[in-house]
């Protein structure tokens, strides 16, 4: 069974997804930056007796991240699945989100996802297998107003998931981008202040405000019907159990909507486009070097 390190595990998806991993047999490593904040994980997995090793990783502290993996192969032996989830929404309009809530959130949704496949790339190698998933978003294939940071954060993340995507493959690496619409998670309630729904800080004077206000107030009448985190924890064992064919996969029929519009083509068209033009079929079958030109 899997060795799966999972980031953000105390709530919403990565909890749901500890949750799945562990129903299916695997070994889950439930990371998150405070471990005293597990009970609600604890309490989930024992009532259907059920465990998990739970771990401290603030996904901001790259300078850990060897230490970290290292752990996990001493204790474990082995990394075969990293689910990238810990994520942070900051919503606001560009002039009013304060230069560190932009760095913050490129940092937790785009650069931190990087840094740990790059940490766990080499075992991985090692291993000539493994599987690094990305909890995306619609605002990574769709730019709405409002949202700068987090639509920032969520198309780097996509557009370099895709990048690495045919780097990785020769060593039987795989890599995936969940979609998903909108949950009832912690996320919505950790990016307002108390009863506003605004972030804490927000200028009071901003030509924005209403507009904001209105999308959020929006978004927040429609959490009651929002879907549960299990869908995508569910998903997240099929996803880490396939053969990587497939690169986005769309939690549910509102995600597949969207990226039925967005994209134009189906991913393996969009796929054989990118290997044409990016040159990489050589590398991906494990050669050394290019073929000659004809
Ligand atoms: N909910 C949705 O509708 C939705 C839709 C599309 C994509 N997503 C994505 O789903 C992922 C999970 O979010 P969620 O909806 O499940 O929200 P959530 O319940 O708020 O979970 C986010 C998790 O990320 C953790 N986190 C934040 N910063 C961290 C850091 N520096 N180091 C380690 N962990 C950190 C949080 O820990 P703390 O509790 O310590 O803050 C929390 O465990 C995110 O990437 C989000 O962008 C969510």
């Amino acid at each position: 069974m899997a060795i799966v390190v999972i980031t953000g595990s105390n709530s919403g998806f990565g909890l749901a997804a500890a949750l799945a991993f562990a129903r299916n047999g695997d070994t889950v490593v439930a990371t998150m930056r405070d471990p005293t904040r597990a009970t609600t994980l604890r309490e989930a997995l024992a009532a259907e007796e059920l465990e998990a090793d739970v771990r401290s990783l603030d996904v901001t502290k790259a300078g850990t991240f060897a230490d970290f993996f290292s752990g996990v192969v001493r204790d474990h032996g082995r990394v075969d699945v990293l689910v990238n989830n810990a994520g942070i929404l900051r919503p606001g309009a560009l002039e009013d989100i304060s230069e560190e809530a932009l760095r913050l959130t490129m940092e937790t949704n785009a650069i931190a996802p990087l840094l740990l496949a790059k940490a766990v790339l080499p075992i991985m190698r090692k291993q000539e297998a493994g599987y690094i998933i990305m909890i995306s978003s619609l605002s990574g294939i769709a730019g709405l107003p409002g949202d700068v940071a987090y639509t920032a954060s969520k198309f780097a993340l996509e557009g370099s998931t895709e990048a690495l995507r045919h780097e990785i493959d020769r060593w039987g690496i795989k890599v995936a981008l969940v979609l998903c619409g909108m949950y009832a998670t912690g996320i919505f309630a950790a990016s307002k202040n108390k009863d506003e729904l605004l972030p804490a800080g927000y200028p009071m004077n901003s030509v924005y405000r209403p507009f904001v206000v209105s999308r959020l107030a929006e978004i927040h009448a429609r959490l009651p019907e929002a879907f549960s985190p299990s869908v995508v924890g569910n998903l997240l064992v099929d996803v880490a159990n396939s053969d990587g064919s497939r690169l986005r996969w769309s939690a549910d029929p509102v995600a597949e909507r969207v990226l039925a519009t967005m994209f134009a083509h189906s991913d393996a068209e969009r796929d054989e486009f990118l290997r044409n033009v990016g040159g990489s079929d050589w590398w991906s079958d494990g050669e050394l070097q290019p073929p000659e030109p004809k």
